[in-house]
């Protein structure tokens, strides 16, 4: 069982990718947690360039969301919505729609954001994107609003609350993936 961990932040000191590394923490041993970073890489998406070699970085997401049984998405908010890089990103895998790697793919949401509200608008509208590509979206939220107050000086995660409604939502992503591979529809990548 793999599960892809993608931030949608590309600052170094990132809040949603701290957020994912709490998540990587809470993964059952015999759960894979891998980190995606190549974000910056994915050039503006073009339908000139979506051809059949499409571009590197594109190609390696694509690769990555198709090997892993799950995909976890800690997005910041901008301007309450979903950062540009992010939803380009997804623009690029959704295509060709009926073939996408995303398409049944079970992938929760989570965010942290430095306002009150951990970017709960920008979680809602990347749901909403992603169910357009095809995925499979895991119920359940983790606001982590007040970013720079949750985490201690080593990027660790602190809250007791958040970490649990953490685990809630990584155990349900799990369980979904589990259920699909179980029903037949996807065998495990880790099985493949
Ligand atoms: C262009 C831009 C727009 C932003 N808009 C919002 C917003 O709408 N709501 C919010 O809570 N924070 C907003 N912020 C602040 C982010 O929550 C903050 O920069 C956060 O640290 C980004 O996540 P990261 O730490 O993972 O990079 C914005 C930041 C930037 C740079």
């Amino acid at each position: 069982m793999k599960i892809l961990g993608i931030s949608g932040s590309l600052r170094r000191d990132s809040y949603n990718t701290r957020l994912l590394g709490a998540a990587a923490g809470l993964v059952p041993e015999d759960v894979e947690f891998e980190f995606w970073g190549g974000l910056k890489e994915v050039p503006p998406y073009d339908e000139d360039d979506d051809t059949e070699e499409a571009p590197a970085a594109v190609a390696a997401l694509r690769e990555a969301i198709a090997g892993a049984d799950a995909v976890l998405i800690a997005t910041p908010e901008y301007n309450s919505s979903v950062p540009g890089q992010l939803k380009n990103a997804i623009d690029w895998v959704s295509r060709p729609l009926a073939m996408n790697p995303l398409r049944n793919k079970p992938v929760a949401v989570v965010g942290a954001s430095t306002g009150a509200f951990g970017a709960v608008w920008s979680q809602a509208e990347l749901r909403k994107v992603l169910a357009a590509t095809g995925a499979r979206v895991v119920e359940g939220e983790v606001a982590v609003g007040h970013a720079p107050t949750r985490f201690d000086e080593d990027g660790r995660l602190v809250d007791e609350n958040l970490l649990e409604q953490l685990e809630e939502v990584v155990t349900s992503l799990i369980a979904v993936a589990v259920a699909r591979c179980t029903s037949s529809e996807a065998p495990l990548a880790s099985a493949a």
